[in-house]
């Protein structure tokens, strides 16, 4: 596991972008040979977001060839819907590149057969390659994309129900109503994560520390779903200063010490 420890919000940011872009641009992806982008929601990705479309409209990169996985959506809410992640990913996204909308996966979480979706979900990323890169968040319990406490480490696409802490996490972006917080989700499941060829996950605030810490420090352990970070071969976390509070001045002072001896992918793509 790769930990970088950035300053603040606004360098995790630019970190992920770069190396996304610097991923992209390396894969050269054509329409045979697509590059597969696993994608997430939250607050946390906007700023990441918002540099990589700063590279595409430098003309550094281009999604054509992209193809994306997102990592979840609510059950139940319709698609147009404000809240949905489909809406948040259009408005904060998509809209702003030159992705093909049939490149885009999102699970359709008003299918009339939900068991279905989820299979087909799976299946859809296997004939796309397999994904090449997950970009990832975290919840304050160590959730990632949906897979809650006690999820499967062993699991795929399917349907979660989301816990108390979630759905109060969540409430501030439904008017703080906690009734119209969907309870359950479509979400890509832990071995969906662990089979990208790299997955790179954002961290950052006081609130995310103790989950960091768990994912960093802690034992492999269902009840910290974000600790299966520390089986796969390629895990980047990038986090800023307020996220690494509650580790062990030694272990900052380790990983500090071996990314100072890698080259930063973050260093300019252009002036
Ligand atoms: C939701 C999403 C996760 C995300 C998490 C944290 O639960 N399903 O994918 O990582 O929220 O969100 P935020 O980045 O807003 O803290």
């Amino acid at each position: 596991m790769r930990l970088i420890i950035e300053k603040d919000y606004k360098n995790i940011s630019k970190w992920s972008a770069n190396y996304i872009a610097h991923a992209i641009l390396k894969a050269a992806p054509t329409s045979a040979k697509p590059f597969v982008l696993g994608l997430p929601t939250g607050s946390t990705p906007i700023g990441t977001y918002k540099e990589l479309i700063r590279h595409y409209k430098h003309g550094v990169i281009s999604f054509e060839h992209v193809i994306t996985f997102n990592m979840d959506e609510y059950i139940g809410l319709p698609q147009d819907h404000p809240q949905s992640y489909s809406t948040f990913m259009w408005e904060n996204f998509f809209s702003f590149v030159d992705i093909k909308k049939e490149n885009v996966n999102i699970p359709n979480g008003n299918a009339a057969d939900l068991e279905k979706e989820c299979l087909e979900y799976e299946g859809k990323i296997t004939a796309a390659g397999g994904i090449d890169l997950f970009l990832g968040g975290i919840g304050s319990d160590g959730h990632i994309a949906f897979n809650e406490p006690g999820s499967s480490l062993a699991s795929h696409t399917r349907m979660k129900t989301l816990t108390y802490d979630t759905i109060v996490a969540n409430s501030r972006n439904f008017n703080n109503d906690l009734s119209k917080v969907p309870k359950t989700a479509l979400t890509v499941g832990i071995q969906t994560i662990m089979d990208a060829g790299e997955v790179v996950i954002l961290v950052n605030g006081y609130k995310k520390a103790m989950a960091l810490q768990k994912t960093v420090e802690g034992n492999v352990n269902h009840m910290w779903t974000c600790s299966i970070l520390q089986m796969h071969p390629h895990a980047i976390i990038v986090c800023d200063e307020d996220a690494i509070v509650e580790m062990k001045v030694g272990t900052v002072k380790y990983f500090k010490e071996i990314e100072s001896a890698n080259i930063n992918p973050a260093t300019q793509l252009y002036n």
